[in-house]
C-alpha cells in the first residue's frame, strides 16, 4: 500500500469539503480550507514542494508555471475542459494530466436544453417584464416559438452533445449534428450527421458543445453566422472562444441572428456594462453549467482519484490523452 503522505499536494483553489476531507487525510495537502484564500506568492512558494496540483478556478497552466513546480507529477484539474493547460509543456516536463469527463454531463445538458427552451419561450425576459409591472399592461408580451417541428444542430456531439440530443427528442425537435467523426450510435440517438454547411444552413437552434482548440476557435465568426437562418438561436456551452464576440453583437443588432443564450462568453467573466447585455435578445448565465451541489462533489472526487492514480504512477481514472 502506497504511503500517500509522503506526497505533497497543492491546490490552486478552495475545492468541495468531500474532496479536501478525503486528501486532507491521505495526502499532505496544502488546501485553501486550511487558511483562506492565499496570496499569489504563497502558492508559488507551494509550487515548490508540490508533487501534485489539484487545479481549480481555471488558472493558466503553462510553461511558467512548470518551471515552479520542479517536483510536480500529477495534475488533476477538476473541470472536463483544459485549454487553459498547454498540454504539449506537461508533456515535455513529463507531468500526468488529469480531468472530469463524464460526470457532469446531465448537468451541462440540463443547462444547455434550459438556455434552449429560453432562447425559444424567453423565460428570462419574460420574467423582467412580469418584474417591471409590464403584465397587465396594454402591450402584451408577444409570442415566443415551438421547439416542437424545429431542427436544432448541434456542433460537437461528444458525451454533453448527444444528452443534449436525447432531451430535445422529448421536445420533438429533429436533431442534426456535426463532429469530427459520425457517430455510430445515430440510430439510438436519433441524431444525423450532417456537414458543417448543411448543419448552418438548416439548424434553427444550433449549439455549441465542441471543446475549445485551435480548429475551434473563433470558429462562429461574422463569415459563419452569415450563413445561420436569421430566425435562429445561437446557445453556447462549450467555450467563449468558439464565438467572436463582435460578430455575434453586431448579427444580433442588425436583424441576422435571432437570440444568443450563453454560459460561456468572451471575455470572461462579462461584466454588466458589456455591450452584449443590452440587447433584448441575448440570455446569459455565468459559466455554471456544471454547478451543482452533486456535480461539483463527483467533479472533486473524480479529481482526488486522478490525483492519487498519478501518485501511485497508474493510469488516471480521467486521464487526458
Ligand atoms: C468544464 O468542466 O469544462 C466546465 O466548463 C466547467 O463548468
Amino acid at each position: 500500500m502506497e504511503d500517500f503522505k509522503k506526497y505533497t499536494v497543492v491546490a490552486s483553489g478552495k475545492m468541495r469539503d468531500v474532496a479536501f476531507a478525503k486528501l486532507d487525510e491521505t495526502v499532505n495537502l496544502l488546501g485553501w480550507q486550511k487558511g483562506g484564500k492565499i496570496p499569489a506568492d504563497e502558492f508559488d512558494k507551494r509550487l515548490a514542494e508540490a508533487d501534485a496540483l489539484f487545479s481549480t478556478g481555471n488558472i493558466r497552466i503553462n510553461e511558467e508555471l512548470l518551471a515552479k513546480a520542479p517536483k510536480l507529477k500529477v495534475i488533476a484539474q477538476a473541470s472536463v475542459g483544459y485549454d487553459n493547460i498547454d498540454i504539449e509543456a506537461c508533456n515535455a516536463h513529463g507531468v500526468l494530466v488529469g480531468n472530469t469527463p463524464g460526470v457532469l454531463v446531465d448537468a451541462v445538458a440540463d443547462l444547455a436544453y434550459g438556455l434552449l427552451i429560453d432562447s425559444a419561450r424567453h423565460i428570462v425576459r419574460a420574467h423582467e417584464f412580469v418584474k417591471n409591472g409590464l403584465w397587465g399592461e396594454r402591450k402584451p408580451f408577444g409570442l415566443t416559438t415551438d421547439l416542437a417541428g424545429k431542427t436544432l444542430g448541434i456542433v460537437g456531439m461528444g458525451d454533453i452533445g448527444s444528452a443534449i440530443a436525447a432531451r430535445a427528442q422529448v421536445s420533438k425537435m429533429k436533431v442534426i449534428y456535426n463532429n469530427r467523426h459520425r457517430r455510430e450510435d445515430d440510430a439510438k440517438t436519433g441524431a444525423k450527421y450532417v456537414d458543417f454547411s448543411t448543419l448552418l444552413a438548416e439548424a434553427d437552434f444550433i449549439v455549441l458543445a465542441v471543446t475549445l482548440n485551435p480548429s475551434t476557435k473563433n470558429l462562429f465568426n461574422a463569415e459563419v453566422i452569415a450563413k445561420l437562418k436569421p430566425t435562429a438561436a445561437l446557445i453556447n456551452i462549450s467555450r467563449g472562444a468558439v464565438v467572436d464576440t463582435d460578430a455575434l453583437y453586431d448579427a444580433l443588432v442588425n436583424g441576422k441572428l435571432a437570440y444568443a443564450a450563453m454560459d460561456v462568453t468572451s471575455p470572461e467573466p462579462l461584466l454588466g456594462e458589456h455591450k452584449l447585455l443590452t440587447l433584448p435578445n441575448v440570455t446569459v448565465t455565468p459559466h455554471m453549467a456544471s454547478a451543482t451541489v452533486e456535480t461539483r462533489d463527483a467533479m472533486a472526487l473524480l479529481t482526488v482519484d486522478n490525483i492519487l492514480a498519478g501518485l501511485e504512477g497508474k493510469i488516471m481514472p480521467a486521464q487526458v490523452k
